[in-house]
């Protein structure tokens, strides 16, 4: 079934050009249509306002520092079972974990830390539309998808 997901290069790469490229290219060779791509920073509030559910984490200070230390692009992606599909691509969240079961995956090859992990993915259909919402708050899901 036709699903929307978010997918966001994370400053770590989108500092890289090649790899921003890179990636870009991978989106497309995965069957995926761009639906909407943009080019934002975060200020650290935008930061800690999308990773809410993490705050008191061990991580989650430099999570959130990380992400609004520097450009990120973001992309609404169209796909058969898009959300299962992208995070299969990205593999595993864990650097060392997507080393070992996962080292074609993005983050197995590219991956830095666990918090420098490339990119982001949305994990279900409910976070799917926040996350559009958030990245995207003039772009409406329903309408989108009833249109052929
Ligand atoms: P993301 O898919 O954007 O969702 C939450 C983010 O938190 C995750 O990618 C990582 O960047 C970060 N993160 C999750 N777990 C850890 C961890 N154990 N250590 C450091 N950062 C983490």
């Amino acid at each position: 079934v036709l699903q929307l997901t978010l997918a966001v290069i994370k400053p770590d790469a989108v500092a890289h050009p090649l790899m921003l490229q890179a990636l870009h290219q991978k989106i497309l060779e995965n069957d995926f249509a761009i639906i909407r791509c943009k080019d934002l920073v975060w200020r650290k509030q935008d930061s800690e306002r999308f990773y809410a559910e993490h705050s008191g984490r061990f991580f989650y200070q430099r999570l959130v520092e990380f992400m609004s230390s520097g450009q990120m692009r973001a992309y609404i992606l169209a796909r058969d079972d898009a959300i299962r599909h992208w995070r299969e691509l990205m593999g595993p969240t864990k650097v060392f974990r997507a080393r070992y079961t996962s080292p074609s995956s993005i983050r197995g090859q590219f991956g830095l830390t666990d918090t420098r992990n490339t990119t982001h993915g949305s994990d279900s259909v409910e976070s799917a539309q926040r996350e559009i919402a958030f990245f995207f708050p003039d772009f409406c899901v329903e309408e989108w998808m009833q249109k052929e």
